[in-house]
């Protein structure tokens, strides 16, 4: 048996930002536009009126104040409200593939790796861009990586799963090296035009090399890992191989985006979360007092001060439990990776933290870190 290790993280970050006011902006227009083109509708009583949106309520409810993303026309175009993306031909690299390559590629330099050393690679994200081949398979092309690749989804708790995957092959000596890779166009599956999430979202991709603790000079020892999963309805994308779309490309019903009943989230995920990271904890024999830090799912401000409060038992520290959902809003699996790839480089040595995300599923997926 071996040690997995995550030697390397890499960030990729989408070349345009939206700001809560540029949006507001556009969403207010898009629901004026609404209302003047449904007016009879609405006077009839058939059709309920689209009310306004404000950067206060967003900043107040979520915490998030701007998001980057792979384009911006598209999005804050008030009769259209969907990025353009342009459609790449099967000889292209895939819009999902460039993305991830760019983060792996700071992975790898991280690590000191180069894609030839990788046999394993994984594409763990809410959303692919097609059924198949996988993603992943493309990714290891074009890294020049060997061995196998495969793509999983388990929504935002996409990078914690891939990485207790590639961990435990690691483990048993059945992969070397693996890199876990978490593309996410958000801006693809966020209805802009509904006013109750039309903030939520932001791109990015993420990748984490993983390999044998013993072959490594310096990173984070996986410790442990545990996953959880618990099925709800409350935060669905209906979207699949059977959907239909209307000519313009645009799905043609609101379920086919995404859709969360958000006060239920918050209610149900919690307690989950808070019990998953405790008994992660006490199962291999630790607590939170030998913590460092959190590097929680970035979705709401609100609920991440919440966890850190419950897990720590106290209000926690500057640093203890950093967000950066202020900048990139809710990435997905993309949010704790982050906020890992960020917040740790001041770690010495034996000291510990937690990767944790959590999100639809519901699923909960946590990774016991120590620096060596
Ligand atoms: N601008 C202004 N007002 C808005 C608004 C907007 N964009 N969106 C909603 N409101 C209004 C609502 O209509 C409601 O008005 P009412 O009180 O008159 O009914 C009020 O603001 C509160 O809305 P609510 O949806 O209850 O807000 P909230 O405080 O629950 O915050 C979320 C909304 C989505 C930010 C929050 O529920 C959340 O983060 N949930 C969990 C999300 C999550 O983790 N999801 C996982 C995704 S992977």
């Amino acid at each position: 048996m071996f040690s997995p290790a995550i030697t390397g993280t890499g960030v990729f970050v989408p070349p345009e930002t939206i700001t809560n006011d540029e949006l507001v902006v556009a969403f207010n227009a898009h629901a004026d536009l609404f209302n003047a083109e449904n007016a009879a509708a609405i006077a009839a009583g058939e059709l309920a009126a689209k009310e306004h949106s404000s950067s206060e309520f967003i900043l107040k409810a979520s915490g998030i104040e701007s998001r980057y993303v792979m384009d911006k026309s598209g999005v804050l175009d008030p009769a259209r409200m969907y990025p353009r993306l342009r459609q790449r031909s099967d000889d292209e690299p895939g819009i999902m593939a460039e993305m991830a390559l760019d983060a792996c590629e700071k992975a790898l330099a991280q690590a000191g790796r180069r894609g030839e050393e990788i046999d394993l690679v994984i594409c763990a994200a809410s959303n692919m861009e097609r059924a198949y081949p996988a993603i992943a398979i493309e990714i290891q092309k074009l890294l020049g990586a060997g061995g196998f690749a495969f793509d999983m989804n388990v929504a935002c708790s996409s990078a914690t799963f891939g990485i207790q995957t590639a961990a435990d092959m690691i483990r048993t000596g059945s992969v070397r090296r693996a890199l876990v890779v978490n593309p996410e166009i958000t801006s693809g599956h966020l209805e802009w035009r509904d006013r109750d999430c039309h903030f939520i979202f932001g791109d990015v991709a993420t990748a984490t090399v993983i390999e044998r603790r013993e072959e490594a000079s310096q990173g984070f020892e996986v410790l442990s890992s545990r996953c959880a999963t618990q099925f709800s309805n409350h935060i669905r994308n209906n979207n699949g191989f059977l959907r239909r779309t209307r000519p313009d490309g645009l799905a043609d019903r609101r379920d086919m985006q995404f859709m969360q009943e958000g006060r239920r989230v918050f209610k149900e995920v919690l307690p989950l979360v808070v019990a998953h990271i405790e008994a992660h904890l006490a199962e291999v024999g630790t607590d939170a007092a030998h913590l460092r830090r959190l590097w929680l799912h970035q979705a709401n401000k609100t609920m991440n001060d919440f966890i850190g409060r419950k897990v720590l038992g106290r209000e926690p520290e500057p640093g203890e439990q950093p967000n950066i959902l202020q900048e990139f809003a809710n990435t997905s699996s993309a949010g704790s990776i982050i906020a890992f790839d960020r917040f740790s480089d001041d770690f010495a040595p034996g000291d510990k933290g937690l990767i944790c995300s959590f999100g639809a599923g519901y699923s909960v997926g946590s990774v016991l870190v120590e620096k060596f």
